[in-house]
């Protein structure tokens, strides 16, 4: 019960990640608000909480809805905890086609959606004595070739901006971390396709399948595995870690395919094809 008391709010919590974190911060004691564009979802994640989930509609492109978002949970009695996290695929275009209105709306819904909710958190959680905020980056941070362009320099940028807004509120004692996600079963992939209705069981068993074997672990990545991560970043456990990021990916990230695939072309093995 590490959030016993503790008021969270949690953007994207209708769906995935979002949801997965909202649950597992109520079922650690938290009362949680969740911002999500998604009302008929997150109505669904409030009606399953006993009360312990508020659903907000906020659009995180609109800074007013961010302000009211973290505003509510501070009224209940202060804001403890944020978890910035709302998010979509952004524009797919390559950078040599990309419109700077597509760059724009990519770079506000993934970069300064979370620099807002930091910006409406950051005052409260002074107010109040400190607090602590985690911020939702992903692998296509840390590398090239998991996600679109606008979207992957949207997540680098959460990384800095991470680091950037710890080292400055570490003196009023809020702690500002990163989770960095792999490849998650979540509704995103569909979403960015416009997949819906029975269609999108389909697309995500499909999803499911792949991602098995997407990294050196063997099982699709789910919600609850980066839940636990947000969870572990905004408790107490972490109460001296602030200004940086975790990584949960099944090893996504570990090196080339080849290091961790036995199937996976390497230049050795074809070497030594070649030598026999
Ligand atoms: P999801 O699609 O299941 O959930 C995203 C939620 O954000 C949805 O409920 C959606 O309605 C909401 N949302 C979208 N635009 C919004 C807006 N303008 N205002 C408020 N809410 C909005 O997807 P998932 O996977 O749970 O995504 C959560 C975060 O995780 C995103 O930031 C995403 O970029 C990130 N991520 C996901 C990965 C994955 O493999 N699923 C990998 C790395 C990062």
């Amino acid at each position: 019960m590490r959030f016993s008391g503790k008021r969270a709010v949690v953007t994207g919590g209708a769906s995935g990640i979002g949801r997965a974190t909202a649950l597992r911060l109520v079922e650690e004691g938290a009362e949680v608000w969740i911002g999500d564009i998604d009302e008929a979802g997150g109505q669904d994640v409030a009606a399953t909480s006993n009360g312990r989930i508020h659903f907000l509609r906020t659009d995180v492109m609109n800074v007013e809805d961010i302000a009211a978002l973290m505003a509510a949970a501070d009224a209940a009695g202060g804001l403890d905890v944020v978890f910035n996290n709302a998010g979509a695929g952004g524009s797919r275009d390559p950078i040599g086609e990309i419109s700077a209105e597509d760059w724009d709306r990519t770079q506000a819904l993934l970069l300064r959606s979370v620099a807002m909710g930091i910006r409406y958190a950051a005052p409260l959680m002074i107010a109040r004595g400190g607090g602590a905020i985690v911020n939702t980056a992903s692998i296509a941070a840390l590398q090239t070739g998991a996600a679109p362009t606008a979207y992957s320099v949207a997540k680098a940028g959460v990384l800095h901006l991470t680091t950037m807004a710890a080292a400055d509120l570490s003196r009023y004692n809020i702690r500002v971390n990163a989770v960095c996600p792999g490849f998650i079963t979540t509704n995103i992939f569909t979403a960015a396709l416009s997949i819906d209705g029975d269609k999108r069981a389909m697309a995500n068993d499909m999803i499911r399948g792949i991602a098995k074997h997407a990294q050196p672990m063997q099982r699709a990545g789910k919600p609850e595995d980066i839940a636990a991560a947000v969870a572990y970043l905004a408790s107490d456990d972490a109460s001296f870690v602030t200004g940086t990021h975790i990584t949960v990916d099944g090893g996504m990230t570990i090196g080339p395919r080849h290091s961790w695939d036995a199937d996976a072309p390497s230049m050795f093995t074809a070497l030594q094809q070649f030598a026999s």
